[in-house]
């Protein structure tokens, strides 16, 4: 038996999709256990592009399982135009499977999440207005609908109906907006729950069967540390919890199954929507950056913050998640700049500090501090460490060093073969 957790590093778009795909060819399952289609992953084979959602990115491998755990918030709609997506480019979904604990998206969660935004003028999050936060409200607030529901379709009718008249009730009396049409909800989603049907599973008598029967168990977050609902940036993130705490939860495992957890890491930082950010840039690098990088949303289209790789939160991720091994990811878009800055602290009221800060405020009086590295031409053909440029290995072993945790994968370009492992890490 092995499990391996994936996760994001920073603040989500590190790179997780690629990264999984190619972990998945050794892995026997690949299992998402939070989040919903507010993550976009993106995984490229050979000339195809693909993006996704809600799916695993293990899902290339046709004969491995791909699992959505009961972490999972799912919007069915998504989630069947995501299959369909699969399916045309000649993709099977046949070994997908999803948790019967898993919540579901409905229209007054997406409805809410706009209303709410709008609401908070200035100080809204950016979120992906995909009805995340509404959703993991439900399930907390104990009035949340799930995919065991679906195989009650009474039951079902009867509880959406009315949760769409109490939520109407929020719509119009507080957000003075127009109600949501009960009927025509009630009618799309049982068309919806036949099609799902299918993939409802109770995966923990699934994991559990798998893992002694000796299989590769590789769990896949989606967001990144910085957005956990705990750990991050709160209130600017999102609302489950991408850390490896959020696995055993998530997925319906014990967590004394887990193993090791990788934490996949930009070779810079990114951000998209609002919060704090102490390493952005605001000039012509953080420009070129986003260009060298295309770092624009794959869920949203929205310009993506970039600034320096920050090891200060990096140290942070590697202590709650108990990181084992990192890849580092698009270390290619980091080429042709002279010098490169890594954080290796933050000044706060005349003193260093190494750790990240719990209130916005506090991060907010934080200002970096960088330690310059030189930076590296533009490389080609490299399929081992040893033949990457001299500063490049020189800006990893300072990142091992001060992080505390060995780079096992680099990665210098969206596709497989573009791909360097150091160690088996499975
Ligand atoms: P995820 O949300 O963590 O899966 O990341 P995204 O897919 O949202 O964003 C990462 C983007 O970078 C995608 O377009 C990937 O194809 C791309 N990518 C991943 N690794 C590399 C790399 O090493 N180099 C380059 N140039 N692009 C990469
Ligand atoms: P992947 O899996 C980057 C951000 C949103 C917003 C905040 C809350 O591709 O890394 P939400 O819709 O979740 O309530 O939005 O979280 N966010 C992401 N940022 N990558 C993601 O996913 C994200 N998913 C949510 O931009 O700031
Ligand atoms: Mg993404």
């Amino acid at each position: 038996m092995s499990t391996l957790v994936l996760l994001g590093a920073q603040w989500g778009d590190e790179g997780k999709g690629k990264i999984t795909d190619y972990l998945s060819k050794e892995s026997d399952l690949v299992v998402r256990y939070q989040g919903g289609d507010n993550a976009g992953h993106t995984v490229e084979i050979g000339e195809n592009k693909y993006k996704l959602h809600l799916i695993p990115s293990g899902i290339f491998y046709n004969e491995k399982l791909s699992i959505i755990g009961n972490g999972v918030v799912i919007n069915p709609h998504s989630l069947l135009k995501e299959i369909e997506y699969l399916n045309n480019k000649g993709i099977d979904t046949s070994n997908l499977r999803i948790s019967n604990r898993a919540h579901i998206i409905f229209p007054y969660h997406l409805k809410l999440d706009e209303l709410q935004e709008r609401n908070k003028g200035k100080e809204k999050i950016g979120t992906t207005v995909k009805g995340i936060g509404p959703c993991y409200r439900d399930k907390i607030d104990r009035v949340g609908i799930r995919m065991c529901d679906i195989f009650y379709k009474d039951m079902f009718e009867e509880k959406l109906r009315k949760n769409i008249r109490d939520k109407n009730k929020i719509i119009e009396n507080v957000y003075e907006s127009e109600p949501l049409n009960e009927d025509e909800i009630v009618e799309e989603y049982l068309g919806y729950i036949e099609k799902i049907k299918k993939y409802v599973i109770d995966i923990t008598v699934l994991l559990d069967e798998k893992i002694k029967s000796g299989n590769k168990i590789l769990f896949e977050g989606a967001q990144g540390t910085l957005l956990d609902i705990d750990y991050g940036t709160y209130p600017y993130l999102t609302s489950s919890h991408p850390t490896s705490g959020g696995v055993a939860v998530g997925a319906g495992i014990s967590p004394f199954r887990l193993k090791k957890a990788l934490g996949v890491v930009k070779a810079y930082t990114t951000r998209v929507g609002k919060g704090p950010f102490p390493t952005e840039l605001h000039d012509e690098i953080g420009d070129k950056i986003r260009e060298k990088g295309f770092e624009f949303g794959t869920t949203t289209g929205r310009a993506r913050r970039c600034g320096w790789l920050d090891l200060v939160m990096l140290k942070y991720s590697a202590r709650i998640n108990g990181l084992t091994s990192l890849a580092l990811t698009k270390v290619d878009t980091l080429c042709g700049f002279d010098k490169l800055k890594l954080c290796i602290g933050y000044e706060l009221d005349g003193e260093i500090i190494d750790y990240f800060p719990a209130s916005l405020e506090t991060l907010s009086k934080c200002k970096p501090v960088y330690e310059e590295i030189d930076g590296w031409e533009n490389f080609d053909n490299i399929e081992n460490y040893d033949e990457l440029p001299k500063n490049v290995k020189k800006y990893i072993e300072r990142i091992e060093r001060l992080v505390g945790v060995n780079v096992d994968i680099v990665s210098i370009g969206p596709k497989r073969k573009e791909t360097i492992m150091r160690k088996d890490i499975f």
